[in-house]
């Protein structure tokens, strides 16, 4: 019967009939954050900008297997338990297999509706029957359209397909999640094509091996974009990390070299995370240079600045740099802290395992101010670190951590001295 409708409303026209809309005043628009509905998962929440927007298009990305359908599921049990209705619609597995995930989940509600289907026609037909509060699309990679020539996956499938829940969520209200996968590889019509269409963009980072996942907001046009949400997979799912500071230090005492604490912000937080360096006598002519979880090239200047500006003769060594806990840091203010871990495992020297580093560095060796400071100190404090290496130029903000002992430098050597 759903699929005779179909057939009646999308013969003739792409687009279901098009109320017109007339243009009103700004002043008379309705505000966003009245239609946010929050899923109840903080962290979900928080880097949607506060719940989901009522009729917003979200494109969840990630390598398969990462975490997306389980995340999606738990926050419709959330969504159902405030009395929402919510529509899953797999194109991969059977309506069986989310149920058996869904125990697993202890996800089991009347207020979510399954349905395992790939025409778009006969899945737009259901959106309008149930019109649920949120509409999940499981993976839009597998869904397509009767009538186009191309297969599902395909560039233009996807974008219609995604053009067509997006208008029709717009027009309804309810809020659209289209899963999908990013490959490796790369994906020839992978979600980079859908990016301009939605409102909001998350991708999941994390390696599938680690327990830990962090969500990303790419683009948010409701919130903060880079701003990151951590989960951990459990054995029933996802679980917010309460205080992701703590995942990224290591829980042993740092009694090694090499090992140094630094402050990262990302989105709107500041976070604590330990960074290890080894540096090692090179075997073969051409030291080797490997790093984890930061850029490569912003390593090779802070070596280069270690041994034009320092006197650190490196060009003998192999140099490894890894973050801890699989995270990836791309800020300028971390530079300091990775340097003082290669001078720290070079010189075999142990950096006292209460101090954190903060500032950023030039070619001349001096140390730049940073932005966000306040927040990174309050951070420190909140964990109980005793001291921080600050750069000079941010002495005038140092004033709010009382219980921190602020070594304020110029320079990294100034910084090094300092230390040793
Ligand atoms: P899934 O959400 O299916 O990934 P995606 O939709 O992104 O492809 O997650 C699958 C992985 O998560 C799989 O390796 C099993 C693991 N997992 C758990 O560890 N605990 C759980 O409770 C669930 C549901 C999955
Ligand atoms: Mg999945």
């Amino acid at each position: 019967m759903v699929e005779e409708k179909c057939e009646r409303t999308y013969t003739e026209n792409t687009f279901p009939k098009y109320d017109i809309e007339k243009p009103i005043p700004i002043s008379d628009v309705k505000p966003v954050d009245k239609l946010r509905i929050k899923t109840r998962i903080n962290e979900f929440d928080r880097i949607l900008g506060g719940g989901i927007v009522a009729g917003s298009g979200v494109l969840i990305g990630g390598t398969p297997g990462i975490g997306k359908s389980t995340l999606l599921l738990q926050a419709c049990q959330k969504f159902s338990e405030q009395g929402h209705l919510s529509l899953y619609i797999t194109g991969e597995e059977s309506a069986a297999q989310i149920k058996l995930r869904g125990e697993r989940l202890c996800v089991m509600s009347e207020n979510i509706f399954l349905v395992a289907e790939n025409n778009l026609n006969v899945i737009l037909e259901h959106i309008r029957k149930i019109n649920p509060k949120l509409v999940i699309i499981d993976s839009i990679q597998a869904m397509f359209k009767p009538g186009l020539e191309s297969s599902p996956g395909t560039v233009s499938q996807v974008r219609q397909c995604a053009n067509e829940l997006i208008y029709l969520s717009k027009k309804t209200g309810s809020s659209v999640f289209l899963v999908g996968h990013v490959t490796k590889q790369g994906m020839i019509a992978g979600p980079k094509v859908l990016e301009h269409l939605v409102d909001t963009v998350l991708y999941f980072e994390g390696e599938k091996f680690m327990s830990f996942r962090i969500l990303r907001a790419v683009k948010n046009r409701f919130g903060p974009t880079n701003e990151i949400g951590i989960f951990e997979m459990c054995r029933d799912g996802l679980r917010e990390v309460e205080n992701p500071s703590e995942i990224f230090l290591s829980r042993t005492q740092r009694f090694n070299s090499g090992s140094a604490i630094i402050s990262c912000i990302e989105g709107t937080r500041a976070l604590l995370i330990e960074v290890q360096a080894l540096v090692t006598k090179s075997n073969f002519g051409i030291p080797e240079r490997k790093v984890s979880g930061i850029d490569y090239n912003r390593v090779a200047m802070i070596i280069a600045v270690l041994e034009k500006r320092v006197g650190l003769l490196l060009g003998g060594h192999d140099v490894f740099v890894n973050v801890v806990g699989g995270i990836r840091v791309d800020e300028p203010a971390v530079d300091l802290g990775i340097a003082i871990a290669i001078a720290s495992s070079f010189n075999d020297k142990v950096i006292p395992s209460e101090m954190v580093m903060i500032g950023e560095l030039g070619l001349g060796g001096e140390v730049r101010g940073v932005n966000q400071f306040d927040s990174r100190l309050r951070e420190a404090e909140r964990l109980g670190f005793k001291s921080v290496i600050i750069p000079k130029d941010n002495s005038k903000d140092a004033s709010g951590a009382k219980s921190l002992k602020m070594i304020k430098v110029s320079s990294l050597v100034e910084a090094i001295d300092n230390i040793w």
